[in-house]
């Protein structure tokens, strides 16, 4: 089959990580006799920089015309300390993640055995840690109006609004995902204080009964906080709302001890967008020493998302075999041995498909 890949890397590292993912699919591609089609378009600092715009037209465009999206990062640094600044890449995000629908982000955790050690908790609350968070995307306080000043400046105010349908979208995508892992799903929530934490428990327990496989609990997000750090392996599949799940999935992301090994996924109706869990990496960028693993894996959720897990399946196996062969870079290498660069490590993963 032939797939329309859109191609957004973005700033930073973006460009280099992206550029050893699609090594990776044409890899597989003739592996396994497909065909992807690319086509690149900008977005973030870069796009502000050619158009004024981090999230302009044309990439709308080229991300409505594809099957799927690979991202790279966004951000730059003269853009973080300029407060001044009028559009900022963060903006072409939110506005990306709201223009394609794109209401559920992924972010799996998994802690690899070979690199338990190099988290910062103890290697054995962390060993066999394995869970999924849903965030819900594109509602809550991120969007919710109105949001702004008092006249005088001297008041500030946000809405957290979210929407029976919005609810029911994210929860019901939760629940299968639970229902494809190990079958349990904890809904995180702020039920004793606020009103729309309410609401999500209210419907959660209206679909609860269309799911009697699943073992349904919840906890309220400050404790969830406390056992993501004391017993991360009790957890399946974790759903929340946006901002709550912006918080935890940073705090989720540093227990694997390997930030530049997470992939994560943003899906909606129409649109589906993958991108690795860190940033753009500034300091890192055009030097050859990003660890592209994160982006390849991040193309694997993307072949698992167009119903290929069979080559999904053979990426995830060339970049385990490269993490045991230790072809990694500099953030995973083990103290005595020389790191892989960027291209090293896509080369052989390409070269293991
Ligand atoms: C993320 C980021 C974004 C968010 C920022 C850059 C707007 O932190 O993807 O988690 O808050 O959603
Ligand atoms: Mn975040």
């Amino acid at each position: 089959m032939d797939y329309k890949i859109a191609l957004l890397p973005g700033d930073g590292i973006g460009p280099e990580i992206v550029g050893e993912a699609v090594k990776v699919l044409d890899a597989v591609g003739a592996k396994f006799g497909h065909t992807f089609s690319y086509e690149k378009a900008p977005v973030g600092a870069a796009a502000i920089d050619a158009t004024g715009n981090p999230y302009p037209d044309e990439t709308h465009e080229v991300c409505k015309a594809s099957d799927a999206v690979l991202f790279g990062a966004i951000g730059d640094p003269k853009y973080d300390n300029d407060p001044s600044a009028k559009v900022r890449p963060e903006q072409g995000l939110l506005k990306m993640r709201k223009s394609l629908g794109l209401f559920a982000n992924l972010r799996p955790l998994a802690v690899f055995d070979s690199l338990a050690h190099r988290s910062p908790l103890k290697t054995e609350i962390v060993r066999g840690a394995d869970f999924l968070c849903v965030r819900e995307l594109t509602g809550g306080m991120y969007f919710g109006r109105p949001q702004g000043r008092s006249e005088d400046g001297n008041t500030a105010y946000d809405t957290c609004v979210y929407t029976r349908e919005e609810v029911e979208r994210i929860l019901k995508l939760a629940f299968e995902q639970a229902r494809l892992r190990r079958g349990k799903l904890t809904v995180v929530d702020k039920a004793n204080v606020i009103a729309t934490s309410r609401l999500w428990r209210q419907i959660a327990k209206e679909m609860a009964p269309q799911y009697p496989d699943i073992e349904l609990e919840f906890m309220f997000v400050d404790n969830a906080a406390m056992q993501i750090i004391q017993r991360p392996t009790h957890f399946d599949v974790i759903v929340t709302e946006n901002l709550f799940g912006d918080i935890l999935t940073d705090e989720a992301s540093v227990i694997s001890g390997s930030l530049g090994m997470l992939p994560s996924a943003s899906i909606g109706e129409k649109a589906a967008l993958f991108e690795p869990i860190h940033g753009s990496y500034p300091q890192a960028a055009g030097k050859n020493i990003a660890n592209p693993m994160a982006t390849i894996l991040s193309a694997a959720m993307m072949l698992e998302h167009l119903g290929l897990s069979t080559e999904a399946a053979a990426v995830r196996k060339a970049v385990n075999l490269a993490i045991e062969k230790g072809v990694v870079t500099e953030d995973l290498v083990n103290e005595g041995e020389a790191p892989a660069s960027t291209t090293q490590v896509g080369d052989f993963v390409a070269g293991n498909i």
